[in-house]
């Protein structure tokens, strides 16, 4: 049986493809308050603000592609069984190649009826007020706003639980439930921390390695020395 691997990732994993991490832009959000864009409230109180922040990502991932970091991962799918749990909500594991992708935060290419959370669509255009679901809700981002439950946690806690090794990449582990993920992690589990400036110490947790380097310096090696302890 092939061991299994889970991978956490954050918006450092997609930095290298120019994408902007939150936390390194200090505290705004390409110019707004978290709370205005990235909350029910913020909705509520400025539906049109919102949707175009998500418009505005929206076509950002156009520009953008998967880095070696992303590409790298896929190796690993050849020898071991592999979960990526990703607080992104970008499709730049899906267009490496990744098969097995949980979105913790929801995903920018799909919205979801604000009348029933479970009526999600694939969504690639501008999404503007006035667009509904046939029974005549708004569409919103199909995104996990500050507040708002995280419905993949304990789906992403079994695949952590249950991993051989852990992987994380590029999170500032600020954000909870994500960051209590590792928590999940067997003591005796091998965990890798990919991140140029870590916030976690090899003093806190048993079996941690940090690699004080980013995704496209260290993953690509990480991985190459995985396959090879096989
Ligand atoms: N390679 C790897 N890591 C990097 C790189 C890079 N090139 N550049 C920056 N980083 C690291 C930073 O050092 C930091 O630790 O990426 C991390 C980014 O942290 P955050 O911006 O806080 O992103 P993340 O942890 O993913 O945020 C979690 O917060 O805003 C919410 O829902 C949003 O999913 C997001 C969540």
């Amino acid at each position: 049986m092939k061991k299994k691997i889970t991978i956490l990732t954050g918006a450092g994993m997609s930095a290298e493809s120019g994408i902007n991490t939150f936390r390194d832009a200090g505290g705004l959000w390409e110019g707004h308050d978290v709370m205005e864009v990235a909350s029910p409230e913020g909705f509520a109180k400025n539906p049109e603000l919102v949707l175009n922040f998500y418009n505005q990502r929206r076509r950002q991932l156009q520009q953008v592609k998967p880095n070696l970091a992303h590409k790298a991962l896929i190796e690993l799918e050849k020898l071991f069984d592999v979960t990526i749990v990703t607080q992104n909500v970008d499709d730049l594991h899906e267009r490496a190649g990744s098969s097995n992708i949980i979105h913790l935060h929801g995903e920018l290419l799909k919205v979801r009826s604000t009348g029933n959370e479970n009526r999600v669509l694939d969504w690639t255009k501008d999404l503007n007020l006035g667009d509904r679901c046939e029974q005549g809700h708004q569409l919103r981002p199909h995104i996990v706003w500050f507040g708002e439950a995280v419905p993949l946690l304990e789906q992403a806690a079994i695949a952590t639980q249950n991993a051989d090794i852990l992987i994380i990449i590029g999170t500032s582990m600020q954000v909870y439930p994500a960051a209590s993920l590792i928590d999940y992690a067997q003591g005796h589990v091998p965990i890798y921390f990919v991140d140029p400036r870590p916030s976690v110490s090899e003093n806190h947790y048993n079996h941690l390695t940090v690699i004080a380097k980013t995704a496209v310096e260290g993953v690509p090696d990480l991985v190459r020395d995985l396959i090879e302890s096989i």
